[in-house]
């Protein structure tokens, strides 16, 4: 385990055994469309969208949006700023955002409205992490990966000041990494 990790909260093959089940549920959903295409939200998304388009028997397409976020600090500034859009045109398609964790919801709630406005055929989002304790923005997450506590996690994918993101379980920094 990385020195920097109190404990792991997830394993390796927990979360394999969880983005296979997701896969599966979106697979189920996707009935007789055509094509999914899946948005991941740079760049927490990226481990997840990787192993998440393998576990879906539909086809897919994918692009990927930036959005401000925390920075090196580990509470949201509840201000998000779009920094990279996406390349393709989403009206009339069916979308799936990919996301990382959902804390308080905001940068979520800014990227669902924002591509809403561009009269989608369907958006669902699926997150990996949800950490409920800490909602401030009224959304609906139809696939969410785990429910975990209130605490700041790194790996497979997710970063504290861009470090810990090769870890390949999502483990519990520990707190005095962030200065607490
Ligand atoms: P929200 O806008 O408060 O929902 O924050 C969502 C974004 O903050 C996520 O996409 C992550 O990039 C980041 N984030 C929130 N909680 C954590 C965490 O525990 N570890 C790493 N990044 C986090
Ligand atoms: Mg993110």
């Amino acid at each position: 385990m990385h020195p920097d990790v109190d404990h792991i909260l997830i394993s390796a093959s927990d979360l394999n055994a969880r983005v296979q089940a997701l896969g599966d549920a979106i697979t189920a959903a996707a009935g007789a469309v055509d094509e999914l295409l899946l948005v991941g939200v740079l760049k927490g998304s990226v481990l997840f969208m990787a192993d998440l388009i393998r576990a879906i028997d539909r086809p897919v397409a994918i692009d990927f949006i930036a959005v401000s976020s925390y920075g090196a600090s580990t509470a949201s500034s509840g201000v998000v700023r779009l920094i990279k859009d996406l390349d393709s045109d989403i009206s009339g398609r069916h979308v799936v955002l990919v996301e990382d964790i959902v804390d308080s919801g905001l940068t979520l709630s800014y990227v669902v409205d924002l591509l809403k406005r561009r009269k989608p055929a369907s958006v669902a989002v699926c997150a990996l992490l949800n950490k409920p304790e800490r909602r401030e923005a009224d959304i609906n997450l139809d696939y969410v990966g785990f429910d975990i506590p209130n605490e700041f996690v790194v790996g497979y994918g997710l970063d504290y000041a861009e470090r810990y993101r090769n870890l390949p379980y999502i483990g519990v920094l520990k707190p005095s990494v962030y200065g607490c």
